[in-house]
């Protein structure tokens, strides 16, 4: 596994949640937290990576997660650059190294990766110069650090005794990276209980998401629920949709409606990591009602994306 830390202790990586302990986890949060002031606004700028620069490497489809880390680099006062997978000499045949290697030419420092293919923020990370830094920004259905991070943030500020909290994650945690990280970074955090609920072929193989107890139906899943994060159905990560229902037979079983919340508890909060699926694996009623804190996940996503990057500032080789 590729060391996250420099010998100093700054965060040098951010590839994944797994071998954070609970201090830096919260070191982390707590950051995060001194960007969010009032309803309206985030923290000033801060000059923390001016002359620095920023390139955010996306191979997969972003809105939330580009764009947040584009604010967030451009608050810390970084310059950014954007490469999408099919604008750039990918689609010519350089290999993802050779496209790293003309940026760190072009004396990048931070590189925000998102790709389909296991293991490649690992990689590329271990092949990067000292003094420079990447993060991984969603690696297939594996891993998604500052999504992890974003939601711990908003169930800590929500409800704060997270030792005492029944999470639920619903939906389809087989194919979700966001899953994956949230149940990282709840492990790490000493949630209470967490379950996984969603049809057999949608739940992840028994062996993974230790401890957490597994439901195949929805109405015993939310029982007593604290919150409950809805997934979206990942059909292009799926080699065959056999036994994955419609999205209509899905809604009718496993949709989060008005009427099924009431089995959880009355102060639930509802979380979704976005793109959502309306009427798929949430009503608009839900999604746009009281119990949700959707669009709160979105805010604290730049404030958390804002942190990792500041922290990581601290290891940036040279002056700029
Ligand atoms: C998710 C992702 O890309 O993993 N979205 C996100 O980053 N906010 C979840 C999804 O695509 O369903």
């Amino acid at each position: 596994m590729i060391e996250q830390f420099n010998r100093d202790g700054t965060l040098r990586h951010l590839i994944t949640l797994a071998n954070l302990n609970r201090t830096q986890l919260n070191a982390l949060l707590d950051h995060a937290e001194t960007y969010l002031v009032g309803h309206a606004h985030y923290a000033p700028r801060e000059p923390r990576l001016l002359g620095r620069t920023v390139a955010l490497l996306f191979f997969e489809p972003s809105t939330r997660t580009r764009v947040s880390f584009h604010l967030a680099a451009t608050r810390l006062s970084a310059d950014v650059v954007t490469l999408d997978g099919d604008a750039s000499s990918r689609v010519k045949g350089e290999t993802l190294l050779d496209t790293v290697r003309t940026l760190e030419a072009m004396h990048t420092d931070v590189f925000v990766v998102r790709t389909a293919e296991a293991g490649i923020p690992a990689l590329l990370a271990g092949h990067i110069g000292r003094g420079k830094a990447l993060i991984n920004a969603g690696e297939a259905h594996c891993e998604h650090p500052t999504q992890g991070l974003l939601d711990v943030l908003t169930i800590r500020q929500h409800k704060p005794d997270i030792r005492n909290l029944c999470v639920a994650i619903v939906g389809d945690i087989r194919h979700s990276r966001v899953a994956r990280s949230a149940a990282q970074a709840l492990g790490i955090l000493d949630v209470g209980e967490l379950r996984l609920v969603g049809p057999e072929p949608l739940l992840p193989d028994t062996n993974e998401f230790d401890g957490a107890v597994r439901y195949a139906e929805l109405e015993p899943g939310l029982r007593d629920a604290d919150v409950i994060m809805a997934l979206r159905i990942q059909r292009e990560r799926m080699r065959k949709e056999a036994g994955i229902p419609s999205n209509d037979a899905y809604f009718k079983r496993f949709g989060l409606t008005a009427e099924r919340l009431k089995a959880a508890r009355g102060d639930v909060i509802v979380m979704h990591p976005g793109p959502i699926n309306r009427e798929v694996e949430i009503s608009s009623a839900v999604a746009d009602g009281p119990h949700s804190v959707i669009g709160r996940q979105v805010t604290n996503g730049v404030a958390v994306r804002m942190a990792v990057l500041a922290r990581i500032a601290e290891g940036l080789s040279g002056t700029p």
